[in-house]
C-alpha cells in the first residue's frame, strides 16, 4: 500500500468488533512504533500492551470515561520516558549512533552537543523536556496508525487522559501507574485503542493545501 493511500484510508476508529487481534498484526503495529525516528535517536518511549478487562476499565475512567478504551480488544499505553533526556542517557543514545558507525564524533564533540543550548534538550528545562517527549511520541503514533491501516486494523489515539500533564484525578492515575509498573520517570502520555474496526466513519476534513503550505514566504502559494 502506498503511504498516501494509507493516509487517505486513515480514520480514528472508536468501535471495534469483539474479535481477537492476531498476534502478528499487533506485533507489526508495535514494530512500527519501535522503529519511529526521534531526536538524536533518543527513543523516549515504551509501549505497554494492555488487554486485561479490569485494567482497561480503569484506564477508561482515567480517560474521562471514554468507552472505547474499555471496549477496545487491545490498548497500547504509550509511556514517555522523561529521563531519556538526562545527559548520561542522551549520551548513551549518541554513543549508540557512534557505535553503529552512522555518526563520527569524539568525546569532546559529544560533550559539546550535550552542553549546547539547542542540541542538548536537558539544558532547556522541564517544559521543553516535556514538549520534546510529546513531540517524539507523536511520530510513533503516526507510524503505528499507518501500520494499523496497513494491517486492516482500526486505531485511535486517546490523549485526553488524567496524567502528569493534565494533573487531573491524581490518585486514580497514581494507582493505575503502580498497577502497570510504570516508573516515576515515565509518564503515561496516551492510550492507543486497537482492534478490528466495527465502524466506517466518514473522513474528517483537513485544512486546504494552500492554507497550510507556502513557498518562500508565508502566504506565497506553492
Ligand atoms: C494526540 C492526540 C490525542 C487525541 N485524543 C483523543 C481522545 O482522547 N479521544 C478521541 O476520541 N480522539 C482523540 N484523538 C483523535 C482526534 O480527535 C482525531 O484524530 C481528529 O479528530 C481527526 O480525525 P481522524 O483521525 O479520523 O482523521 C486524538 C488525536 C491525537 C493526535
Amino acid at each position: 500500500m502506498a503511504t498516501l493511500e494509507a493516509i487517505d484510508r486513515w480514520r480514528s476508529i472508536r468501535r471495534f468488533r469483539d474479535e481477537h487481534v492476531p498476534e502478528e498484526k499487533l506485533r507489526a503495529v508495535l514494530e512500527a512504533g519501535r522503529r519511529a525516528f526521534s531526536w538524536e535517536n533518543v527513543q523516549p518511549w515504551h509501549f505497554l500492551v494492555i488487554e486485561q478487562p479490569e485494567m482497561k476499565e480503569k484506564l477508561a475512567k482515567l480517560a474521562a470515561g471514554q468507552k472505547q478504551v474499555a471496549r477496545a480488544p487491545v490498548v497500547i499505553g504509550v509511556c514517555g520516558d522523561l529521563s531519556a533526556w538526562d545527559k548520561p542517557k542522551n549520551r548513551e543514545a549518541l554513543l549508540g549512533l557512534v557505535g553503529a558507525g552512522v555518526v563520527k564524533a569524539t568525546e569532546e564533540a559529544l560533550n559539546a552537543i550535550l552542553d549546547d543550548p539547542v542540541f542538548g534538550v536537558a539544558n532547556n528545562g522541564p517544559t521543553m523536556i516535556l514538549a520534546r517527549t510529546f513531540e517524539q511520541l507523536g511520530i510513533a503514533y503516526a507510524f503505528m496508525g499507518l501500520e494499523a491501516v496497513h494491517q486492516g486494523l482500526g486505531m485511535c489515539v486517546v490523549g485526553a487522559l488524567s496524567n502528569e500533564a493534565t494533573g487531573a484525578a491524581r490518585e486514580k492515575y497514581v494507582d493505575a501507574k503502580a498497577a502497570l509498573g510504570i516508573p516515576d520517570h515515565m509518564y503515561l502520555v496516551a492510550l492507543l485503542t486497537l482492534g478490528v474496526p466495527d465502524e466506517e466513519p466518514q473522513a474528517r476534513p483537513r485544512k486546504p493545501f494552500d492554507a497550510v503550505v507556502s513557498r518562500g514566504k508565508m502566504g506565497n502559494r506553492f
